[in-house]
C-alpha cells in the first residue's frame, strides 16, 4: 500500500525519496520561494495536518518553526505507507474579503490628493523629488491583519484601482494571536516573521501588472502588533501590562507627536522604489490599532453626526462606538476561534468549507460549501449557523451543552464532520471576549444597544455571517436589522482614502489623537461580563458602570 500524500487538496501517490517541495512541483502546487529549494529563503512553509511522523526528521534550517509547520524543501518523505496532508501558506481562493460597501464612503467620488505628485518628469512626495520619469505613480495600500493580508495597487493620478491581492498570513507559524506573535518575536532573533512576510510581500507585488518601480507610496494599517512587526519596532512592550506599543510610549514621553510610522522603500525590503515612502497609519492605544483607525476614517467618523458603531470580528475584534464628537475604542482578544482554529472540524473560508448550515425537523444537518468539492471542514459562518440551529431546536442549551449528552454531533458523517462540545467551549470564550467589549464600550459611553444608529458589522466574518443566528446566541447585540450594515473589510477602504488623500491623511491623524481607549483588562466587572458573554443568548444591555 502507497503512501498518499496530499497538499492543499491535490492528492498523489508518495513514496520516500522526495520531499514536500518536489511533489508539490508535481501536483503543480506553486510554494513560495526566493532560493530555489536551498533552506535559506524560510519561505516554502508548510503546515502538516496528518502524517508528521511519514516525513523526515526536522534540520537546522527549521529550527525557527515549531508544531506541525515545516519547510517543505527540507521535508522528506520517509515512509511506505499511512497517509500525509499538508498545505501552503499560500492556499489561494480563500474568501478574504478584499472589498467594502455600504459605507459612507463607498460610492464618494474622492478627488485624489496624494502626497506623492508629477511635475513634469520630476516626481515628488511632500515636494521632493525621489524620481525623474515620465511613467506612471502607483501606491499601494495594505491591510496587514493576523490572519489575512489584503493590498490594493491604485494609481496615484487617477484615485483607480489597478489590481488587488490577498492570501493568509505567513507568519501563522509563530503562532494563531497576536500574543503568541509578540512571544515568537521576542524570542526569536533576525526578524523572522518580519523576513518571511516580507517575502511573500514581495511575491504578491511582482505579480502585479506594473512595474514595481513605479510604486512611489505604501500606506500600512493593522493592528498594533502586525504594523509594528513590520515596521521592525520591538513589540515585547505591548505583550506587558499595560500593553503599549513603543509609538504610544515614546508619544507619552514627548518624543514623538504622532504614532505614525514611516520608512523608506528600501529599508522595507519590499521591491517598491527605494525612495518610496511607507506609512503606518498611527495606532490609536495599546491593542487597538492603525486597522481600528482605518475603519473609523472609512466610516467618516470624523464628520459622522449620528451614534454608529463598528463591530470587526476577527482573531482580534475591534470595537469602536462613537460619532464627531466623541469616540471609544476597544479591542477584545477574542483568539481564533471563529476563524476556524482551535476547533476540531474548523477551518479558514477557503474552499470546501462549510459556510452556511441549518437542521432538518428531524436534526438532519443541511449545508452549504464554498466551492465545488465535498466538505473538509466548518468555516466561521457555518459555526455560527450551526449553534444557533442547535439553540433553536433545544439540542444544545443556553450554556453550551449538547442536552442529548451527546460528546459529538455529526454534520456530515460521510465525511466525518463533526461538531464537539468542547468545540462550542472555545467558541463561548471567543464570544465572550466579544460580549465583554461590547458591554465595556457601550456602558462607559453611556449608552444602550438601542441608541445606535448604524451598527457596522466589518471584516470577512462580519461581512459573510448570518446576522440572526449572530443575534440568537448573542454574538452580537439585538439591533434592529435595519439598522446593521455588514460593509466588508473597512480597514482596506481606510488604507485607501489616506493613499490617495492627503487631507483624509490629516483627518486621520487627528480623528485618532481624539480617541478614547477603553482597557478591557483592567475594567472592574469586565469578568462578569465575559462570564455572561460566554452563554447563548441574546445580548441585552447590561445595567450601565463606569470605568
Ligand atoms: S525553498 Fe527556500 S527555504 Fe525552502
Amino acid at each position: 500500500m502507497a503512501l498518499s500524500l496530499t497538499i492543499n487538496g491535490h492528492s498523489t501517490e508518495a513514496a520516500p525519496g522526495p520531499s514536500l517541495f518536489d511533489y508539490a512541483e508535481r501536483l503543480g502546487v506553486s510554494v513560495p520561494t526566493s532560493c530555489q529549494k536551498q533552506g535559506k529563503c524560510k519561505e516554502c512553509i508548510v503546515e502538516v495536518t496528518a502524517g508528521m511522523d511519514a516525513l523526515s526528521p526536522r534540520t537546522r534550517h527549521e529550527e525557527h518553526l515549531k508544531g506541525n509547520f515545516r519547510l517543505s524543501c527540507r521535508s522528506h518523505v520517509v515512509a511506505e505507507a499511512g497517509e500525509v496532508r499538508c498545505h501552503t501558506m499560500r492556499r489561494g481562493q480563500m474568501r478574504i474579503e478584499r472589498h467594502a460597501l455600504g459605507l459612507p464612503t463607498t460610492n464618494e467620488r474622492i478627488t485624489p490628493d496624494p502626497a506623492v505628485t508629477r511635475h513634469g518628469d520630476r516626481i515628488l512626495i511632500d515636494g521632493e523629488e525621489i524620481e525623474r520619469s515620465a511613467g506612471p505613480i502607483h501606491g499601494i495600500a495594505m491591510d496587514l491583519g493576523t490572519t489575512t493580508i489584503v493590498l490594493r495597487l491604485i494609481d496615484l493620478e487617477t484615485g483607480e484601482l489597478v489590481a488587488d491581492s490577498s492570501f493568509e498570513n505567513p507568519q501563522r507559524f509563530g503562532g494563531s494571536d497576536v500574543m503568541s506573535r509578540i512571544h515568537y518575536d521576542t524570542e526569536h532573533r533576525g526578524k523572522l516573521l518580519m523576513r518571511t512576510l516580507a517575502g511573500y510581500l514581495t511575491h504578491a507585488i511582482e505579480e502585479f501588472p506594473v512595474d514595481p518601480r513605479t510604486i512611489y507610496e505604501m500606506v500600512v494599517v493593522g493592528n498594533s502588533t502586525m504594523r509594528d512587526i513590520f515596521f521592525r519596532q520591538s513589540v515585547y512592550s505591548i505583550g506587558q501590562n499595560p500593553y503599549r506599543s513603543i509609538t504610544e510610549i515614546e508619544m507619552a514621553e514627548g518624543r514623538r507627536p504622532t504614532t505614525s510610522l514611516t520608512t523608506t522603500g528600501r529599508r522595507s525590503l519590499l521591491p517598491i522604489h527605494p525612495r518610496a515612502r511607507v506609512y503606518g497609519a498611527p495606532v490609536v492605544s495599546g491593542h487597538v490599532g492603525a486597522d481600528a483607525a482605518a475603519c473609523m476614517l472609512a466610516v467618516d467618523l470624523a464628520h459622522e453626526s449620528r451614534l454608529v458603531a463598528v463591530m470587526d470580528i476577527g482573531t482580534n475584534t475591534e470595537l469602536i462606538v462613537g460619532n464627531r464628537e466623541r469616540v471609544l475604542a476597544a479591542s477584545c482578544p477574542a483568539g481564533p476561534a471563529f476563524e476556524g482554529g482551535a476547533i476540531a472540524c474548523g477551518m479558514p473560508a477557503l474552499d470546501g468549507a462549510i459556510d452556511t448550515v441549518s437542521l432538518d425537523d428531524d436534526g438532519r444537518c443541511r449545508f452549504s460549501i464554498i466551492g465545488d468539492g465535498p466538505p473538509a471542514g466548518i468555516c466561521g459562518s457555518g459555526l455560527i449557523d450551526l449553534m444557533s440551529e442547535l439553540l433553536r431546536t433545544g439540542r444544545m442549551n443556553e450554556m453550551g451543552r449538547f442536552e442529548d449528552g451527546a460528546a459529538r454531533i455529526a454534520v456530515d458523517e460521510r465525511h466525518d464532520i463533526f461538531f464537539l462540545e468542547s468545540d462550542v467551549n472555545e467558541l463561548a470564550q471567543a464570544k465572550g471576549a466579544n460580549v465583554a467589549g461590547l458591554h465595556v464600550v457601550f456602558s462607559q459611553f453611556g449608552v444602550d444597544f438601542d441608541d445606535v444608529e448604524v451598527f457596522y458589522l466589518a471584516g470577512g466574518f462580519g461581512r459573510h455571517v448570518n446576522v440572526a443566528a449572530s443575534q440568537r446566541i448573542g454574538l452580537i447585540p439585538n439591533v434592529p436589522a435595519s439598522r446593521i450594515q455588514q460593509v466588508g473589510n473597512a480597514a482596506i477602504e481606510g488604507a485607501t482614502l489616506a493613499l490617495v488623500s492627503q487631507a483624509r491623511r490629516r483627518d486621520l491623524e487627528a480623528l485618532v489623537g481624539r480617541v478614547e481607549h477603553c482597557r478591557l483588562e483592567t475594567h472592574a466587572r469586565f469578568f462578569d461580563f465575559f462570564v455572561e458573554g460566554c452563554q447563548f443568548k441574546p445580548v441585552t444591555p447590561m445595567p450601565r458602570v463606569s470605568g
